[in-house]
C-alpha cells in the first residue's frame, strides 16, 4: 500500500537535508549521487502531485526561486561594522596594546580566524528557519538577496537545533576551482571574463535568477552570531554554536593566548595560502571575551576589539621586454607590459596591465627596465614600481604610438576616459575582435569560426566587415591555407545555422559598445526589431527599464553610424533575424495576441519557461516586471510581490486554471 504522502514528504524532506549536510558541511557522504538524485526526484514527484504538502524548507525549494527584477534594500537589524586593517607586525603589535590599556591589564585571549576573500552575507534566523540573506551595503542597509541565498547549500535554510532565532554573519566565497572553471566557460561563450574569486562571488550574487545562481557553486564560512540571552560568554562558544547549528565554521579558526601566537599562525598562513582551495587576503584576530568586546567598544566603523591583519600582495621582479597595444572590438586600446616569464604566486607570468597611457609616463615605465609585478586580488598582475637605479643607460622614454600598430590609422584620445581608441571602423586588429565575438557562443555561435580561421579570413580579406561572412562562397574558403573543404563545409553550415539566432542574440552579436546579453535581450524584448531601435530616440531608450544614459547614448550613436549601415544591410539581405520572433508567429490569433504578459508564482503543469513560450507562440510577449505596460499576469502558486501590483495596477489575473484554458482554446496545449 503506498504511503501517506504527507509522512513520505516530511521523511524526504528530513532525509535530503542530513545528506546535504553531510556532504556540504561534513565533506563525509554516506550515500552516492545517484541515491541522492534518486531521492530528490521522488521528493518533486510527490510536491508536483501535492503542491500543498510542500514544506516551506523543502531542499527541491533551494532553486527555482522567482527571478527578481530589482533586490528590495532592507535595514539591518545591528549596523554591519567592517575591520581596521593592519599590514605590519607593528601595526598589530600596537593593537595588542591598545587592548591591553583598554582593559586596564585584564587577562585576555584571541580567537585567530582566516580573513576570506569573498562577500560578506548577513542572515536571519527565525524560530531556526533562514528568512532573510542580506548583503553589507553600506553596512546601515543592504540589498535582501535571500531567494539567491537559499541556493547556496553551506547555508541551512533550517537549523539544526529548534527554536532558534539569531543572526549570523559570515562570507560567501567561491573555490578557486570553480573560479576557473566558471572563467573558462565564460571565455567560450564570449563573455568578459571576471577578475578574480571575490567579484566573482559579487556578481553571482546580483544575478537576477536563483537558477544561475545555483550553478556558480557558491560557498559560506559563518564567522561571527548574535542571539539576545544566549548567555554565552566568548566568541568562540558562539563559533561551536554555530557548527551544531549546521553551519561551517573555517577550521583555521583557533583561540590564541598571546598575540605571539597569532604571529606565528600567520606566518604559517602567509607561508601556505596558496595551497587552500580558496582565496584569503589576511588573517583576523579577536577578542574573544563578549564582555571585554563590549568594554572595547566601537569606533565609527569598526569594533576596538578586532583587527584584520593583511597578507602582502604577490611581488616579483622581472625585465619589461617590449610594451604591446591592444585593441578591443570597439577600438579601445590598452597598453600591455611583456615580461620576461617570471614565477609568481603558482603562475608564470610574461604579461602585465599597464592601464593607460597616463600611467606609464607617471611611473616612467621604460622598455628595458627591470620592473616590480604584483598580483593583488586580480588574475592580471600589473606593473606597480619601476627599478630606476636598474635602468640601461640607453632606456628611452616611452613614446606611446599615436598611430594603430594594426591599421597605422590615427589613435584618438578620449579626454573623459583616459582612453585612446583606434576609430577606424575596419581596423584589422578590431575586425578580428569583433568577429570572434560576433561567432562566440552566447552571440550567433557559429561552429567553425574560431579565432584562427578569423584570422585566416582577415588576411586573405575575404571578410571585411561582418556583413561578408554570410558572403563567403566553399571554393574561396577551401583554398584558404591549412582550410580544406571540411572546414570550410562546417563553417558555412554553421553561419547557416546562425541565421536562426533570434534578434536579442544578433543585437548582442553587432558588439556595441555597453550592450551585453541581457541589456540585448531586454532591448529586443521592448522595441521588438532593429527597425524600431533606429529609430528611438535617446529619451525613449532610456526609458526602457534597466537601460541608463550611457547604453542608450552608446546604441543610439553606433546605430546611426554611417559605417554600419551597409553591415546591417548585408546581414539583412543574409536573412538573419532583425525582428522578435513572437510577431512573426503572432498569426496565431488568440487571446494573448498583441499582449504583454508578466508569469509568476509556481505552475503546477508548466515550468516559467514553457509558460512563457506558450504564451510567445500565441502571439504575447512576456516581460519579468509588472507595469502599466502589463496587460495580463498569470499568477501561479505562491505569488509574491508581482500579484500584489498586479491587483493595484487593476491588471488582469489568470490564475493556472484559467491559463490552461485559454491556452487550450487556442490548440496550442
Ligand atoms: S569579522 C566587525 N571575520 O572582511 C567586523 N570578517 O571588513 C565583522 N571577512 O567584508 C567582520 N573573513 O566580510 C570577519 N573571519 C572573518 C572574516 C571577515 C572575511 C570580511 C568581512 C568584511 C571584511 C572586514
Amino acid at each position: 500500500m503506498a504511503k501517506d504522502p504527507a509522512k513520505r514528504v516530511a521523511e524526504l524532506s528530513a532525509e535530503l537535508e542530513e545528506h546535504l549536510y553531510r556532504y556540504h558541511v561534513l565533506a563525509a557522504p554516506t550515500i552516492s549521487d545517484q541515491a541522492f538524485d534518486r531521492l530528490l526526484q521522488e521528493l518533486q514527484a510527490l510536491e508536483k502531485a501535492h503542491p500543498d504538502l510542500k514544506l516551506p524548507d523543502s531542499p527541491t525549494s533551494r532553486v527555482g526561486g522567482e527571478p527578481t527584477s530589482a533586490f528590495p534594500t532592507v535595514p539591518h537589524v545591528r549596523p554591519m561594522l567592517s575591520l581596521d586593517n593592519s599590514y605590519s607586525r607593528e601595526d598589530l603589535e600596537a593593537f595588542d596594546r591598545r587592548v591591553r590599556e583598554g582593559l586596564a591589564d585584564e587577562e585576555y585571549s584571541y580567537v585567530f580566524e582566516l580573513k576570506i576573500d569573498g562577500v560578506a552575507l548577513s542572515l536571519i534566523y527565525e524560530n531556526s528557519r533562514l528568512v532573510r540573506a542580506v548583503t553589507r551595503g553600506d553596512g546601515i542597509q543592504g540589498d535582501e538577496i535571500t531567494a539567491n541565498a537559499r541556493t547556496i547549500p553551506t547555508i541551512p535554510l533550517r537549523l539544526r537545533q529548534p527554536g532558534i532565532s539569531c543572526e549570523v554573519r559570515g562570507e560567501v566565497y567561491m573555490e578557486n576551482a570553480a573560479f576557473a572553471a566558471l572563467n573558462i566557460q565564460r571565455e567560450k561563450d564570449g563573455e568578459p571574463l571576471f577578475a578574480n574569486p571575490r567579484n566573482s562571488t559579487a556578481g553571482s550574487l546580483k544575478l537576477q535568477n536563483p537558477n544561475l545562481v545555483a550553478t556558480r557553486n557558491l560557498r559560506y564560512f559563518a564567522y561571527w552570531t548574535h542571539r539576545d540571552d544566549d548567555g554565552a560568554q566568548c566568541h568562540s562558544e558562539r563559533l561551536d554554536a554555530l557548527r551544531e547549528w549546521g553551519l561551517v565554521v573555517n577550521p583555521a579558526t583557533e583561540r590564541c593566548a598571546t598575540v605571539g601566537e597569532v604571529f606565528a599562525l600567520y606566518d604559517r598562513y602567509a607561508a601556505t595560502r596558496e595551497e587552500l582551495p580558496y582565496e584569503i587576503d589576511g588573517v583576523v584576530v579577536k577578542i574573544d571575551r563578549l564582555d571585554q568586546q563590549e568594554r572595547l567598544g566601537n569606533t565609527a566603523k569598526s569594533p576596538r576589539s578586532a583587527m584584520a591583519y593583511k597578507f602582502p600582495a604577490y611581488q616579483a621582479r622581472t625585465a619589461l621586454l617590449d610594451i604591446h597595444l591592444q585593441i578591443g572590438r570597439t577600438g579601445a586600446v590598452t597598453p600591455v607590459a611583456i615580461l620576461e616569464p617570471v614565477p609568481l604566486a603558482g603562475s608564470t607570468i610574461s604579461r602585465a596591465s599597464l592601464h593607460n597611457e597616463d600611467e606609464i609616463r607617471r611611473k616612467d615605465i621604460r622598455i628595458g627596465d627591470t620592473v616590480l609585478i604584483e598580483k593583488g586580488g586580480d588574475i592580471i598582475p600589473k606593473v606597480v614600481d619601476v627599478d630606476v637605479k636598474k635602468r640601461p643607460k640607453d632606456a628611452a622614454q616611452y613614446q606611446f604610438p599615436d598611430q594603430c600598430p594594426s591599421c597605422q590609422g590615427p589613435l584618438t584620445r578620449d579626454a573623459a576616459e583616459v582612453k585612446i581608441r583606434c576609430e577606424n571602423p575596419s581596423c584589422p586588429a578590431q575586425l578580428r575582435r569583433r568577429l570572434e565575438h560576433f561567432a562566440a557562443r552566447n552571440a550567433m555561435d557559429i561552429d567553425g569560426l574560431g579565432p584562427a580561421v578569423v584570422e585566416q579570413l582577415i588576411a586573405s580579406e575575404l571578410v571585411q566587415d561582418l556583413g561578408d561572412l554570410y558572403d563567403l562562397e566553399l571554393e574561396r574558403v577551401s583554398a584558404l591555407e591549412r582550410m580544406g573543404k571540411k572546414s570550410a563545409e562546417n563553417l558555412l553550415a554553421g553561419l547557416e545555422r546562425s541565421k536562426q539566432q533570434p534578434f536579442n542574440r544578433v543585437l548582442f552579436a553587432l558588439g556595441i559598445r555597453h550592450v551585453g546579453g541581457t541589456v540585448a535581450s531586454i532591448l529586443a524584448r521592448e522595441f521588438g526589431s532593429l527597425a524600431a531601435l533606429q529609430e528611438a530616440s535617446i529619451e525613449a531608450l532610456e526609458e526602457t527599464p534597466e537601460i541608463g544614459p550611457t547604453i542608450a547614448q552608446s546604441l543610439h550613436i553606433s546605430l546611426a553610424a554611417p559605417e554600419i549601415q551597409p553591415v546591417l544591410d548585408k546581414l539583412v539581405a543574409a536573412g538573419l533575424q532583425f525582428e522578435m520572433a513572437a510577431v512573426a508567429v503572432s498569426a496565431v490569433e488568440s487571446y494573448f495576441s498583441g499582449k504583454t504578459v508578466v508569469i509568476t508564482g509556481t505552475l503546477a503543469n508548466y515550468s516559467r519557461d514553457e509558460a512563457a513560450a506558450l504564451v510567445e507562440r500565441l502571439g504575447g510577449k512576456t516581460t519579468s516586471s509588472v507595469s502599466k505596460k502589463t496587460d495580463l499576469l498569470v499568477a501561479g502558486d505562491k505569488a509574491g510581490s508581482k500579484l500584489g501590483k498586479a491587483q493595484d495596477l487593476g491588471i488582469e489575473i489568470f490564475d493556472e486554471a484559467a491559463f490552461a484554458a485559454r491556452v487550450q482554446e487556442a490548440g496550442a496545449a
